[in-house]
């Protein structure tokens, strides 16, 4: 409060100096899973196992990335920094980033390019055809992810780019099905509380909005993505 009323930068309205430092900080940190894993690569320690290496810290990444993205918006809202959304779209290309060489490791050293074998691996392991089809609806979010399709799009984009929704479920579900077959499902429950109440608080927040005493909220121009 004391910082605005001097007109000193603050943690809700930090300068714009601040925030390009911000946004480097997240963009090297969020590089440093491919980092270390090409580090690993080069000094031959991805262990005995390389492929299911890559494909595991991929995926993994691809599921972190998501959850920091959907997480974006409860943040800004519960601390009152705005200017975390101008994070958001960095995030939600990282997840699309991880999620593509994830897709990558699998259709080259798993199937090696064979269309044939991969059609049947979607079709046949429920837990693949899960995880392609989260990757397949994340195809649209990251095409329309620049300014101009969002202008272009108008309205549209953010029903367009509410299927995040669908892919953070679907992530989780891909997740949970793969070790649900191992016995080990410590992980995915993790997973599957953090994307349940990040989901959850937009649920609730839009049943709150709905009551007419909030309805002043709704024209708060903080609340609009
Ligand atoms: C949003 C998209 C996706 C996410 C978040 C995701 C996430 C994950 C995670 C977290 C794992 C398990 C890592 C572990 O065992 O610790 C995994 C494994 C796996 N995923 Fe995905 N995945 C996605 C899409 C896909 C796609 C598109 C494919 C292939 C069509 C795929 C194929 C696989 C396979 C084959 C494994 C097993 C790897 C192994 O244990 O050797 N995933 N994925």
């Amino acid at each position: 409060m004391r910082a605005r009323a001097t007109g000193m930068p603050s943690f809700a309205q930090p300068s714009s100096r601040t925030l390009t430092g911000i946004r480097a900080v997240a963009f090297v940190a969020a590089l440093l899973p491919l980092l270390r894993l090409v580090a690993l690569g080069r000094a031959d320690a991805l262990g005995a196992n390389p492929v299911e290496f890559v494909t595991r810290s991929t995926g993994t990444w691809t599921l972190v990335m998501l959850c920091v993205t959907l997480s974006v918006t409860p943040l800004r809202q519960l601390l009152g920094w705005p200017w975390l959304l101008r994070l958001r779209r960095m995030f939600g290309l990282y997840a699309f980033f991880y999620a593509a060489l994830h897709f990558t490791a699998w259709v080259w050293f798993d199937q090696w390019f064979d269309p044939a074998s991969m059609i049947a691996d979607v079709v046949d392991r429920p837990f693949v055809t899960v995880g392609f089809t989260a990757f397949v609806l994340m195809l649209p979010l990251a095409a329309t992810s620049t300014r101009a399709m969002m202008r272009r799009l108008g309205r549209h984009w953010q029903e367009l780019h509410r299927l995040v929704y669908a892919v953070a479920v679907l992530a989780v579900l891909h997740f949970w099905w793969h070790k649900a077959g191992k016995n080990d499902l410590a992980e995915p429950m993790i997973y599957a509380a953090v994307v349940a109440a990040l989901l959850g608080f937009r649920a609730l927040r839009q049943l709150v909005r709905r009551t007419p005493a909030d309805a002043s909220a709704r024209q708060a121009p903080l609340e609009r993505e």
